[in-house]
């Protein structure tokens, strides 16, 4: 990680959440009772006896939990091993498979013939599974999987539309040990190449395109363009849904339609007995340094925090249809669309648009169609819609909706209560849930039948969890104070390690802090303080990672795209507050001598990071320079640029700056 300025960060404002904002905020609702009265946890009191119970007792906690809501094929003989600090196993000696999990175990109850997923396409095309019919579609394309060669351990990629496909391949992976590694369907073909090398995949599982915003998007063309001419030479075959029906170039021997070869499957496929640490998958995101990490988790522990965090945090009831609007190409999609709703045998709803000019709508027509009981979202979508109106929410029924949820970056008190107001009709509880790839499933976030909540705060970390504000010598510091948010105890969901590089597992995420009684403490770049009542308030990333809409991009990542380009010599990217994006990018970019710049140019660049890594990444703003400024040392003083990136005075020390007149050139 680069060196991170904490304080200095803090300061600079994140849209709603400055210090002033948090600290003003007085508003606290509880829990209602048409929530509370029916649910498991529906008392503050029990919550805290769960917590009480969690840390006098860590492993019997965790280990009646694993036993009481996963299937075993064998049980497991050791909870937690921690003798090896980062690196820890959780259920040893036990074999259970998450796809038997999710699937198999409810065909025996009264939920075989209810709805498991349910789809709605962006063109309106409707599609529903029960439990029993998910389960054979997934026995199908498991045997398929085998059939094109995939065996246990081998890695699967996915770069799929929000196809129910999506959702059937990751648990046919699972069920036959393959571990996956989805890539987000708006990643460019550079992006999913540097996936596909260094997770070694043997299999790519896409699709012709999918439909989103009014468009067909195409997703197999850069596939092509990702592995042609031997660049990926792990990948033996692609198997490719049909969805937008465009035409596309088809290999042969390599690429196979789903359709042909699924459909020629046994209905039938006995889940694998896998080992708890096995790999279930590894999931790529942005760090502070070189390129994105692939996040590993394993079977048992990361099956376990999602299913135990989804049925605490949503109350789940048997007649829940519960949505989550993220995509499956990211953390929030693996275990809050597919693994921790099915693994509880709720109903999980997909849907593959957005909402657009045409359909402004499309949200709230989704939920008053299925009569959607339990709806996830990103607060910049929140933004999105306040910034819209009431009259568009207003003209839909949603008297279904009993709680909502948002995640992906903080929240700011006003889009808190509009979400709760305008959607919640001021009725549903909404719960506020921090957590990241790296965790697995959520960290702090109330229970909707306990927890008082307060706008903006994801208030309480949940039953097992350490999480806690500290400085960079792991003391927790005082009340308000800023700090780094962290995490001091292992936790099942908690990530294993970076895929094939564990001493930066290590270092980035073990290391970075150096506790006083040198303890191994987590800390994955969030800054966070805690109110008077222990609630936490998260003030955002405080590394060089920058969240926009609620996708993580590292700064460092866009520098890299656009310094591969011919004109470019140097580049500093740099976050600036955005009202609806939470941030926005601006690239401070000096030029090759002689290099003429002008708005096409500017268009060029913008296009060229989009090209590199996909359109999320095309910066705002970019602009030119003769020089950075640099410390003597030679390091760019990030501080001065995201000042001036948004707008701000250029406040506190500069006089480490070693030349002075790039401040007034940049200002001006
Ligand atoms: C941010 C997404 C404030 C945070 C699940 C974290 C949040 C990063 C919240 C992880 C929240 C996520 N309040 N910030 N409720 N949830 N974040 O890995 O900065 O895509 O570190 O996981 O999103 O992003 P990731």
């Amino acid at each position: 990680m680069r060196s991170i300025d904490l304080l200095d960060l803090l300061m600079t404002s994140k849209p709603g959440n400055s210090i002033e904002s948090i600290l003003q905020e007085e508003r606290s609702f509880s829990p209602p009772s048409e929530i509370a009265d029916s649910s498991s946890i529906g008392d503050l009191k029990i919550y805290q006896e769960m917590v009480a119970e969690a840390k006098s007792d860590p492993k019997a906690f965790w280990g009646k939990a694993a036993l009481s809501e996963l299937h075993w094929f064998e049980p497991f003989n050791n909870v937690l091993d921690w003798s090896n600090p980062p690196f820890a196993r959780w259920f040893d000696g036990g074999k259970t498979n998450i796809s038997f999990n999710c699937l198999d175990r409810h065909l025996s109850t009264s939920r075989a013939d209810k709805d498991a997923l349910v789809w709605e396409g962006e063109p309106g095309d409707v599609r529903r599974f029960t439990y029993r019919e998910l389960h054979r579609e997934v026995c199908r394309t498991a045997n398929a999987l085998k059939a094109i060669g995939v065996r246990k351990g081998d890695m699967v990629a996915l770069y799929m539309p929000m196809v129910p496909e999506a959702a059937i391949a990751m648990l046919a992976c699972a069920r036959i040990g393959a571990p996956h590694s989805v890539v987000f369907g708006g990643f460019s073909a550079e992006a999913l190449r540097d996936r596909l090398i260094d997770g070694e995949a043997k299999a790519v599982i896409t699709a012709d395109g999918g439909f989103r915003k009014d468009k067909a998007v195409p997703l197999k063309t850069a596939v092509d363009a990702a592995i042609n001419n031997g660049a990926c030479p792990s990948v033996e075959s692609v198997l490719v849904v049909q969805r937008t029906k465009d035409p596309i170039d088809m290999q042969p021997g390599r690429d196979m339609w789903w359709h042909e070869v699924v459909s020629a499957q046994e209905d039938e496929c006995l889940a694998e007995p896998m080992e708890s640490e096995d790999r279930l998958f590894v999931l790529y995101t942005s760090g502070s340094t070189g390129k994105p990490k692939g996040v590993v988790h394993t079977t048992a522990g990361y099956n376990l925090w999602a299913h135990l965090t989804f049925k605490w945090i949503f109350d789940i009831r048997e007649e829940d249809v519960y949505w989550c609007t993220a995509d499956v190409g990211w953390i929030t999609g693996h275990s809050y669309i597919v693994y921790g709703p099915l693994s509880n045998g709720a109903t999980t709803v997909m849907y593959e648009g957005a909402p657009r000019p045409s359909n402004p709508g499309a949200f709230w027509e989704l939920i008053q169609k299925h009569r959607i009981t339990i709806f996830y979202t990103a607060p910049t979508a929140i933004r999105a819609f306040m910034k819209g109106g009431r009259s568009v929410p207003d003209t839909y029924d949603m008297s279904s909706l009993r709680l909502l949820g948002t995640v992906g970056e903080p929240i700011n008190p006003e889009a808190w209560m509009w979400y709760r107001e305008v959607i919640g009709g001021n009725r549903c509880p909404v719960v506020d849930t921090w957590w990241q790839t790296e965790t697995g499933g959520v960290m702090i976030s109330p229970l909707p039948g306990a927890t008082p909540t307060k706008p903006g705060s994801a208030t309480l970390p949940l039953p097992g969890i350490e999480a806690d504000v500290v400085d960079s010598l792991g003391q927790s510091v005082k009340v308000n104070e800023g700090g780094y948010l962290v995490v001091r105890e292992p936790w099942p969901g908690m990530m294993r390690t970076v895929h094939g590089d564990s001493k930066r597992f290590r270092e980035s995420y073990w290391e970075y802090l150096k506790p006083i009684d040198g303890k191994n403490i987590y800390f994955a770049g969030d800054g966070a303080r805690k109110d008077k009542d222990g609630y936490f308030w998260i003030m955002g990333r405080v590394d060089d990672v920058i969240n926009v809409s609620g996708h993580r991009l590292g700064t460092m990542e866009i520098e890299s795209a656009l310094v591969s380009h011919q004109v470019v010599s140097e580049a500093a990217v740099v976050g600036r507050p955005d009202d609806l994006k939470g941030e926005g990018i601006v690239a401070f970019v000096t030029l090759e001598s002689g290099t003429q710049f002008d708005d096409q140019l500017i268009n060029e660049l913008r296009a060229h990071v989009a090209s590199e890594i996909g359109p999320i990444a095309r910066p705002d703003e970019i602009r030119f320079s003769d020089a950075l400024p640099k410390t003597r040392s030679g390091k760019i003083m990030r501080r001065i640029l995201r000042a001036l990136a948004s707008g701000e005075e250029v406040a506190g020390d500069t006089s480490t700056l070693e030349d002075r007149s790039v401040l007034d050139k940049l200002r001006s």
